[in-house]
C-alpha cells in the first residue's frame, strides 16, 4: 500500500516571507485532524527553503519539502547553480528533476534528467522525477510511448535500491497551468504503463512500491477522481499549491 504523496510545485512564487506565512497556515490547518495517511510536501524556490526549514524542523506534522532542481554536479565552477550537498545540508526530502518548464525553458534532455536523478540519489534527496508528453504527441497517440522514453533515459543506470525509493509524477504537458486537466482515465492510462516499464526494467515488487503522482490543473474540485484511479498515488500541484486553504482541501481529497 502506496501512501499518497501531496505536493506543491510553488515554481517561482512566493518569497522567503509568504513562505513562511503559507507553511504556517498549512501547519496550522493540518494540525486538528488526521492525515497521517496522506503525506505532504512543498517545493518552494531555493532561498525559501531555509526559512521552510526553521519552520518545519522539529514539527510533529512532518510537512516535508524539497527544491525544484538541482545540479548535476556536487560543487565547482558552475555560477547559479545550487548542488545537492547544499539541499540535503537544508534536510531536503525532495527535489523534482525534469519538470517540463525546466525542459522547456532551460533544454534539459534525458542525459541531464539522468545526471540529476544521479545527483539526487547520490546525496540522499528523493527524486521526484516528472515526465509527460506535449500537445502534439498527445495527438498523435504517441503520449505512452513519449512519456516512457523519458522515463527510461531518466533512469540508465540508476539500481534497484535507488529505484524502489523514486517518486514519478505524470504531468501532460498540455495540461500543465491551462487549466485542462487531464481525465482520469487519461491519467491512469499513463501511470499504469509508468508502473508497467518499472515492473519491466526492475521487478513487480518494486514497481508497486513506487509512488506515481499526477500533475496538470489540480484542484480541490477535481482532485478525488484523480486519486480514485489505481496507478495514480498523489498529485503533483502548481497554481492551485498557492492558496493554503486550496491545497489544505487537495491534501484532505477523502474528505
Ligand atoms: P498546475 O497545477 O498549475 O497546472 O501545474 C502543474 C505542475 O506543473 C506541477 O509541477
Amino acid at each position: 500500500s502506496r501512501t499518497p504523496l501531496m505536493a506543491g510545485n510553488w515554481k517561482m512564487n512566493l518569497n522567503h516571507l509568504e513562505a513562511i506565512a503559507h507553511v504556517q497556515k498549512l501547519a496550522f490547518a493540518l494540525a486538528d485532524k488526521d492525515h497521517e495517511a496522506v503525506e505532504v510536501a512543498v517545493l518552494p524556490p531555493f532561498t525559501d527553503l531555509r526559512s521552510v526549514q526553521t519552520l518545519v524542523d522539529g514539527d510533529k506534522l512532518k510537512i516535508r519539502y524539497g527544491a525544484q532542481d538541482i545540479s548535476a554536479h556536487d560543487s565547482g565552477a558552475y555560477t547559479g547553480e545550487i548542488s545537492g550537498p547544499m539541499l540535503s545540508k537544508l534536510k531536503c526530502t525532495y527535489v523534482t528533476v525534469g519538470h517540463s518548464e525546466r525542459r522547456q525553458y532551460h533544454g534539459e534532455d534525458e542525459a541531464v534528467c539522468n545526471a540529476k536523478v544521479k545527483a539526487a540519489f547520490r546525496n540522499d534527496l528523493t527524486p521526484i522525477l516528472c515526465v509527460g508528453e506535449g500537445l502534439d504527441v498527445r495527438k498523435a497517440g504517441e503520449h505512452v510511448a513519449h512519456t516512457l522514453a523519458q522515463l527510461d533515459g531518466a533512469l540508465d543506470g540508476v539500481d534497484a535500491e535507488q529505484a524502489a525509493t523514486i517518486v514519478i509524477a505524470y504531468e501532460p504537458v498540455w495540461a500543465i497551468g491551462t487549466g485542462e486537466v487531464a481525465t482520469p482515465e487519461d491519467a491512469q492510462e499513463v501511470c499504469h504503463a509508468i508502473r508497467r516499464r518499472l515492473a519491466e526494467l526492475y521487478d513487480q515488487e518494486l514497481a508497486d512500491g513506487v509512488r506515481i503522482q499526477y500533475g496538470g490543473s489540480v484542484k480541490s474540485g477535481n482532485v478525488a477522481a484523480i486519486m480514485s484511479q489505481a496507478d495514480v498515488d498523489g498529485a503533483l500541484v502548481g497554481g492551485a499549491a498557492l492558496d493554503a486553504d486550496e491545497f489544505v482541501k487537495i491534501v484532505r481529497f477523502r474528505d
